[in-house]
């Protein structure tokens, strides 16, 4: 079965081909970061007509490397959300016209648990850790990216329970900030990451907000902290303050994921979205964790649309006709039949 899945929450267009959920044959990502780098961050109505302008020719291309025609195509999926309203609707809402033409199911997807889905491509499964097979079930989510830190319990596909979550910045989002304090281009884990690996001396010690009476994350006061530490006459250089920044996120969050898979005996631990790209927030979850790991190759941790044709192919029984009624749900949802 081969779904066309389209991705459009925030600022990448993605579209991309995926066969029975695993085989990726095609992976199209149109990233807007050249148009968010001059604001540091994404304008949402920027993006949103970027995306309008951006769906078409994805969509093209994602066919034409799978080498698929439409007649190949048995379903299509789009982010449902979370994300920014109108890069959702546009996704969506081109998804929806696609399916309509073509007489094909839509399948709205929850972003997040694409993010989590990631690890099942077969791209994913090999690596990092060469295990070769699909996670196993139940299994601790930790995803990560700029609007979201979420610890999810997964019992099986589609049915989560939310651990916890950051109560402010996402982590993403404070990779993000920070590098704007200093004066790195956006977005910020990638740079940060970099600096970071050229430190010198490593013994600056920034603040980790363990919340230890639950799974709740907090990066709000470690951004603070950062920024007093860059506005003090006596600063370290730079690339002090991005390794102790990114030690002190790492820290917390591996740590915070490891015991909460060991208090829930969990099978694997699942690392997911754009911050899962940073290689050191990879080796310490390896470290830590007391089962498997599962992270998806850099490429997959950001958004891209395999993860949500992913997704979709564990939701077919959640397609609709595409002209029914069908609304964005731009917050997560927390609590409900996803997230309970
Ligand atoms: O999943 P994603 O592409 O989009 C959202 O759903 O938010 O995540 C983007 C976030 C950005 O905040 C970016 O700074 C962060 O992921 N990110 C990283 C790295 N690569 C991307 N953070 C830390 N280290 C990285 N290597
Ligand atoms: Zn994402």
């Amino acid at each position: 079965m081969r779904i066309l899945g389209i991705e459009s929450s925030c600022d990448e267009t993605a579209a991309s081909v995926v066969a029975d959920g695993t085989r990726m044959l095609s992976n199209v990502v149109a990233s807007q970061t050249a148009l968010h780098e001059e604001t540091g961050g994404v304008v949402p109505e920027v993006a949103a007509r970027a995306h309008l302008r951006a769906l078409v020719p994805v969509v093209r291309r994602a066919l034409a490397d799978a080498e698929c025609t439409w007649d190949d195509i048995d379903a299509i999926a789009a982010t449902a959300g979370p994300g920014l309203p109108g890069a959702l609707v546009i996704g969506l809402n081109g998804a929806r016209g696609l399916a309509y033409a073509r007489g094909l199911p839509l399948i709205p997807v929850d972003h997040i648990e694409g993010h989590v889905c990631a690890n099942w491509l077969d791209a994913a499964t090999g690596a990092p850790s060469g295990h070769g097979a699909p996670p196993e079930l139940p299994a601790l989510a930790l995803v990560v990216s700029g609007g979201h830190t979420e610890l999810l319990l997964m019992r099986e596909h589609g049915r989560f329970e939310r651990l916890g979550g950051t109560r402010d910045d996402a982590a993403g989002e404070a990779f993000d900030k920070v590098a704007r304090l200093l004066d790195l281009p956006y977005p910020g884990g990638p740079p940060i990451s970099h600096l970071a690996a050229t430190a010198e001396v490593r013994k600056l010690r920034l603040p980790r907000a363990w919340l230890r009476t639950g799974d709740d994350f907090s990066f709000s006061g470690l951004k603070t902290a950062v920024l007093h530490l860059v506005q003090s006459s006596d600063a370290p250089p730079p690339a002090e303050i991005a390794w102790a920044f990114e030690e002190s996120v790492v820290d917390v969050l591996s740590q915070k994921a490891a015991r909460a898979a060991e208090r829930e005996g969990v099978a694997s631990m699942l690392v997911a979205g754009g911050v899962a790209a940073n290689r050191r927030l990879r080796e310490r979850v390896v470290e830590r964790s007391p089962v498997p790991v599962h992270i998806p190759p850099p490429v997959l941790c950001t958004d891209n649309a395999a993860m949500i044709a992913a997704a979709a192919f564990r939701h077919l029984d959640d397609a609709v006709a595409p002209e029914s009624p069908l609304d964005i749900t731009p917050t997560a949802v927390r609590r409900g039949r996803r997230f309970s």
